[in-house]
């Protein structure tokens, strides 16, 4: 494939992209408008195995899932051993946190921290360990701009510490995490440390080994702009070394006829069964976006929806509801004497996908903020300008 970086050509991106003559797609941040490569990449191989079975057109294209892991290195940093292919964020998030339950069972004095705006997803098995075990699950108190206050974390750590889980760019709002400064912070303490990059991998540049995260999850479906049923897991050295990951099936290890092995590297990770046509789609997706540049995708979503945030800004009763120094293309908004929900059926009849972001995400968040639902547009780098000027004039026009 050609190069696509610096300048970004954003009439090919829109070309390459079906969907976008379709509609006004601004839920990237739940699921992105793939592009046509990786489409042929998941039909082409299910009709190989509509023709000659599905292990053997595993075998056929052996080299094509090893060259996955690679991509997958390449986009975060990090070795091709060190990453497991999952099925979701959730999925990847939850073996690491399985495998550190597994390894140093959790009890009364253990603590585990969360960033105030955590994912509901990675708080509810947090909540069912502690209320069978009695760990405690604290949450960071955020700093002036509405972010993990870094010297609050490190003024609270002592050694019951045991995780310590931050989502990089949450999913109800557009502020960033500073991840590396935490993970420094970090550096030399027993916390395990968990990163939600969900939200973050494929619209900003991350590097799982020098934000220093143990874990680092992602999914495959939003700006990688994947398919659904995708995702996969980083594993640190040390995390591989010291921990053990639970179940374990015959994937993840090998039956010895004295006991088991586990398999070398972040493999360990992983089930045998997955959707084999899913994971050459998100190699895809992976290549295409290392083709544009992943600087170059972040510069020009940055534009999107900083155009998006000082137009609406200026709509009358429109909040903005965004912190945070650095800004994710996650931009949230409520009206006016206009009910949320309302907002996004208004919108989304004019043909532009928006969608609701509400407690059930990260309850903690919404209540700190007296929020109940909102607004969220969250444009990729082939969305328009157009596109923008269109939502903003949707909510101009919606009646208060
Ligand atoms: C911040 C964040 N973390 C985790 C997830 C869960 O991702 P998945 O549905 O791939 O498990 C989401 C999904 O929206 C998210 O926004």
């Amino acid at each position: 494939m050609s190069g696509m970086s610096d300048p970004l050509d954003v009439g090919r991106l829109r070309a390459d992209t079906a969907g976008s003559s379709h509609v006004a797609h601004l839920n990237n941040a739940g699921a992105a408008l793939p592009p046509s490569v990786v489409t042929e990449a998941v039909v082409g191989f299910l009709r190989l195995e509509e023709r000659m079975g599905g292990y053997e057109a595993y075998a056929r294209l052996a080299d094509d899932f090893a060259a996955v892991y690679g991509s997958i290195a390449t986009l975060v940093g990090c070795r091709p051993d060190q990453v497991a292919l999952v099925e979701s964020a959730t999925e990847g998030w939850s073996r690491a946190f399985q495998a550190i339950a597994f390894t140093r069972p959790l009890g009364p004095g253990s603590r585990i921290l969360v960033s105030s705006a955590e994912y509901a997803s990675n708080v509810l098995p947090v909540l069912q360990v502690a209320a069978r075990s009695g760990a405690r699950l604290e949450f960071i108190p955020d700093d002036e701009h509405g972010c993990v206050d870094v010297e609050s974390l490190v003024r609270t750590l002592d050694d019951d510490v045991a995780i310590v889980a931050i989502t990089h760019c949450p999913s109800q709002n557009g502020l960033v995490n500073d991840v590396a400064s935490i993970g420094a912070a970090l550096r030399g303490h027993p916390a395990w440390y968990l990163v939600d990059a969900c939200q973050s991998v494929g619209q900003l540049p991350v590097d799982a080994p020098s934000i220093g995260a143990d874990f680092l999850s992602a999914t495959g479906r939003k700006w990688l702009r994947g398919p659904r049923g995708t995702g996969f897991l980083y594993a640190s050295d040390h995390a591989l070394d010291a921990l053990e990951p639970f179940p374990i099936d015959m994937q993840s290890a090998t039956w010895t006829p004295g006991g088991y092995e586990l398999q070398p590297g972040a493999r360990r990770y992983e089930y045998f069964e997955k959707s084999y046509a899913a994971i050459l789609g998100l190699g895809s997706a992976i290549d295409y976006a290392l083709d544009c540049g992943i600087e170059t995708l972040a510069g020009r979503i940055a534009q999107l929806a900083a155009r998006a945030r000082t137009d609406l800004s200026s709509v009358d009763g429109v909040r903005v509801h965004d912190r945070g120094v650095e800004r994710s293309g996650i931009v949230t908004f409520t009206r006016e004497a206009v009910a949320a929900a309302d907002l996004v059926r208004a919108i989304t009849a004019l043909g532009i996908n928006v969608s609701l972001t509400s407690p059930a995400t990260a309850r903690h968040d919404f209540e700190a903020h007296g929020l109940e639902g909102m607004v969220r547009a969250s444009p990729h780098a082939y969305n328009s300008e157009d596109e923008i000027d269109a939502l903003v004039r949707a909510v101009a026009e919606s009646m208060p």
